[in-house]
């Protein structure tokens, strides 16, 4: 595939590489190169801040396109764990007329895309995918399985916002000290039936 890259930053950089190691031809656009580099992709990942999209998404027809959607509208490193905005991709979708929107890749840090492993306590990394296009669904499930994790589909774009919120929330408690994985049981314990 070819990937074109919204960005040039963390996140660009650990995706695109592992992407590159399996073989996709990748293009990253920096300040300025956003209409060359939509036009490269047969899928375009934003990877840049959110306060930056809507200008990012006035650079280029993103008509057809897939569109990966991994920002988060909090900074961490900043000490902010609360959302700005609750819905981006909604809006992405909204600003960008005919874009196949998918939202992944925004609960995991960079590094964890850095690294060479994706199994944790015996379980491969699963990565939560939200988004209305089989296409483009099918298209982002590929480039997850590409970078040796687990794709899960998680519903509707309309799902997204849970998905950022998610996010929020993890992060927060990671940042707090505390193993976010250790407050879900697995499926089998968790009694998700009708009752
Ligand atoms: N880092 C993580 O672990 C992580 C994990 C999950 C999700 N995310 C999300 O991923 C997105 C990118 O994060 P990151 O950590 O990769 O950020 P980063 O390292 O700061 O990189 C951001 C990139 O966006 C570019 N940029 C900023 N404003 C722009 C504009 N107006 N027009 C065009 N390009 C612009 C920057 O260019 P300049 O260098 O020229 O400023 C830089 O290349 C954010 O939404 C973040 O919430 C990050």
């Amino acid at each position: 595939m070819r990937i074109g890259i919204i960005g040039a930053g963390q996140m660009a950089r650990a995706l695109g590489n592992g992407w590159a190691a399996a073989g996709h031809e990748i293009r990253y656009g920096k300040r300025g190169e956003t209409r060359e580099t939509v036009e490269f992709g047969d899928v375009t990942l934003l990877a840049v801040p959110v306060s930056a999209l809507t200008e990012v998404l006035g650079q280029g027809s993103f008509d057809g396109k897939t569109v990966i959607d991994c920002t988060n509208a909090f900074e961490p490193d900043s000490g902010s764990m609360v959302l700005a905005e609750d819905a981006v991709a909604e809006r992405i979708a909204n600003e960008a007329p005919g874009a196949r929107v998918v939202k992944a890749f925004n609960l995991c840090a960079a590094e964890v895309w850095e690294a060479s492993e994706r199994v944790f306590e015996g379980r491969r990394l699963a990565v939560p995918l939200c988004g209305d296009d089989a296409e483009a669904l099918a298209q982002v499930e590929e480039l997850v399985h590409d970078l040796k994790a687990e794709p899960v589909r998680a519903g509707g774009l309309n799902r997204a916002r849970y998905l950022e919120a998610m996010s929020a929330f993890v992060v927060g408690m990671w940042f707090a000290g505390a193993d976010a994985r250790a407050v879900l049981p697995p499926l089998e314990a968790a009694f998700a039936v009708e009752d």
